[in-house]
């Protein structure tokens, strides 16, 4: 029957058949925009779930694809619709309007019934709901999903940073008694300089001319402080001041460390497959590592056994080695350091290890949260051995500037001299003059 006639004899049935044929479900639309989306642009899709200006790039390709693939649904328009797909790719439900406001620095999923923002350093309890604990489940896979991860029943934690810097944690039943628990730490401020810590107030100026004497002497340097307190802010910061032409390894057990310098290979853990298979452990990595022939090796964290194989890389010959420790001063960090290695070499006796140490580490820069949420560079002390037993000089202590202004007894010996005069120098500027 052709068009005309099909209208003469029942026009609005007519009418309707010639929509059925131009229009197609929503869901069928959906998923042909979907599939033509991910082809070609998944990181950006992934990128969009927590960037605004990234979702309106989405938003261009899929406006763009309607109108080229003339889609069309019924009852919708056409922006509609695009904002329809682009939520469908791009949403993350009743969390999406906190992760658009840029003064929400953290959000946090307590199962299906509470989310919690933080902002302004103060947390509130927001009216968000999920509609059931599989809800919220599905967003933790598609969010922690944007960085190769997922948790399910066999691995019910999992810790990840996104593509835009946020570092998402969730822990689910049966770990969780709480239902899947979701933590989302937003636009972590990024330090890349000296001078930005020193201008925070963070590092003394004078200080930081010291490690950046420490840095470019390549010693073996670990920053220690309880969490929070911005030690990988400041690893990564005297990371920068390597030399261009330094080869430089970093391994993390989730990738943090962002360098300004070319030549960096990043490596990162891999916790056990559902199998239980294919774990990769920092130990593995570092062992791995020393055959790539680097420069420097970072650890981003030392927290169990790989402790022993860094201080066995910085004793044998792995120069200007950086790492981070969990502790509550420049001594304390000394025996976790000690501690830990114990955990991988138990037959080797306690005061075997800690000179190891002594003799492994050359400097622990000491960090603190102090009041108005402000960090600060509370205590530097070089290490080293002497008459067998493990040494500390206080070179800086925020509370009592006045530390030593020569270079100990002990560590002189660790440093050729040509780097020793310079490494003096910084000390005498230090604590030599005015020091009250
Ligand atoms: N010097 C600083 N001054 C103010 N805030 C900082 C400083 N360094 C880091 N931060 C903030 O503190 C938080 C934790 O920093 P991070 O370096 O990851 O600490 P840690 O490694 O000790 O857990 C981040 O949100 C970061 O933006
Ligand atoms: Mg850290």
């Amino acid at each position: 029957m052709s068009l005309i006639k099909k209208l003469e004899s029942s026009p609005y049935r007519a009418l309707g058949e010639v929509r059925t044929a131009r229009e197609r479900s929503l869901e069928d639309v959906i998923e042909t925009v979907r599939e033509r989306v991910l082809e070609n642009h998944a990181e950006l899709v992934m990128e969009a779930r927590l960037s605004r200006a990234k979702r309106n790039e989405v938003m261009a390709l899929v406006s763009e694809l309607i109108v080229s693939g003339d889609l069309y649904v019924g009852r919708l328009t056409r922006k509609d619709l695009a904002e329809r797909i682009v939520q469908e790719l791009c949403g993350l439900g009743p969390i999406d309007e906190f992760l658009d406001d840029p003064t929400v620095t953290e959000v946090m999923v307590n199962g299906p019934h509470e989310v919690y923002i933080e902002r302004d350093g103060v947390i509130h309890k927001t009216g968000a709901q999920f509609s059931d604990e599989k809800h919220v489940l599905e967003l933790i896979n598609r969010i922690v999903g944007s960085a190769g991860r997922r948790v399910d029943k066999s691995s019910p934690y999992v810790d990840a940073r996104l593509p835009d810097g946020s570092r998402v944690n969730a822990v689910i039943p049966p770990l969780s008694l709480t239902g899947p628990v979701l933590t989302i730490r937003r636009f972590p401020r990024r330090y890349s300089t000296l001078d930005e810590l020193v201008a925070l107030d963070t590092i003394d100026p004078r200080v930081a001319e010291f490690l950046k004497a420490c840095v470019e002497a390549r010693l073996d340097i670990v920053i220690s402080g309880g969490s929070g307190t911005g030690k990988t802010t400041t690893l990564n910061v005297m990371a920068n001041l390597f030399r261009e032409d330094e080869r430089v390894i970093v391994i993390e057990d989730s990738s943090e460390l962002r360098l300004s310098l070319d030549h960096v290979i990043y490596l990162q853990t891999r916790p056990e497959s559902v199998e239980g298979k294919g774990k990769v452990t920092i130990r593995d990595l570092l062992r791995n590592a020393l055959r790539m022939r680097p420069d420097r090796i970072i650890i981003g964290e030392c927290r169990g056994a790989e402790t022993f194989d860094l201080i066995t890389a910085m004793n044998t010959g792995h120069e200007g080695c950086l790492s981070t420790v969990h502790a509550n001063s420049t001594r304390d960090c000394l025996s976790r350091l000690t501690a830990m290695a114990l955990m991988a070499q138990e037959s080797v006796p306690l005061t075997v290890l800690e000179t190891w140490i002594g003799s492994a580490v050359d400097v622990v820069v000491h960090q603190a949260r102090v009041e108005a949420g402000a960090r600060r560079v509370v205590e530097v002390s070089l290490v080293g051995v002497s008459r067998g037993t493990l040494q500390t000089a206080t070179v800086y202590d925020v509370e009592n500037r006045r530390g030593c202004s020569e270079l100990p007894e002990f560590f002189s010996g660790k440093v050729r001299r040509e780097v020793g005069e310079r490494l003096q120098g910084a000390l005498e500027a230090l604590n030599g003059g005015d020091a009250s």
